[in-house]
């Protein structure tokens, strides 16, 4: 692993949105900037290891609960990166009829309004982790996963479309722990669609440029 590829936290301006507090976000911002620090710290103490090219028998414990905890540290980021940035102020609450997203819902589990209860319902499970809506990117199919923590259940190799955190920290300043369902309501009202077409997209060229 590079030791110069320092992650460095990226800036989200979502303020205003819908049922989702300022002071959330700002407190969200925060965790996740110590998501990306904890990377790089991580990063640095594995390679530091590594750097006389030998995992020594008495660094072995040492090693291992690194490597452990970078796995939790490292999809923290990410997952944070991406639950930002499916977003955005005045959001439409559900996509176009005519989306590829809603399209492939459709192919997927017959209709948006069940692929939405599949969520939802992921969403409301017990526990602290992310409902994610997956596309496969070898067919395009879409599919939604409970993760546990950050780094449990993330199916790999899989294109994460629309990304929602569920931990407590992402609305106990302006929900009760109960109130999960309102917060996942508010979750709805603040989607930007257009990130998820785009990610849709990407799954999209590259599998018509291997069919070429
Ligand atoms: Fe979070």
């Amino acid at each position: 692993m590079s030791t110069n590829g320092s992650y460095r936290a990226k800036e989200f301006n979502l303020s205003g949105l819908n049922g989702i507090s300022d002071r959330t976000l700002e407190m969200h911002f925060k965790l996740y900037e110590g998501y990306v620090k904890e990377t790089n710290k991580l990063t640095e103490k594995i390679s530091e290891i590594l750097a006389d090219g030998k995992v020594d028998q008495e660094e072995m414990p040492a090693y291992s609960e690194l490597t452990r905890r970078l796995g939790f540290e490292y999809n923290g980021m990410v997952l944070h990166e991406y639950y930002f940035g499916n977003m955005k102020r005045d959001g439409s609450g559900d996509p176009d009829k005519g989306s590829n997203f809603v399209k492939a819902a459709e192919a997927s589990f017959g209709s948006y309004d069940i692929w939405k209860a599949d969520f939802v319902g992921i969403g409301k499970m017990r526990g602290v982790g992310w409902a994610i809506c997956y596309e496969n990117p070898v067919n395009g199919r879409l599919s939604n996963h409970w993760i546990t923590l950050h780094e449990v259940g993330n199916v790999a190799g899989f294109n994460p479309v629309l990304v929602m955190d569920v931990w407590e920290h992402a609305f106990l300043l302006d929900y009760k722990p109960a109130e999960r369902p309102k917060y996942i309501e508010a979750f709805f009202s603040n989607i930007d669609w257009d990130a998820c077409e785009q990610r849709l997209q990407k799954g999209m060229t590259a599998r018509s440029s291997a069919a070429q």
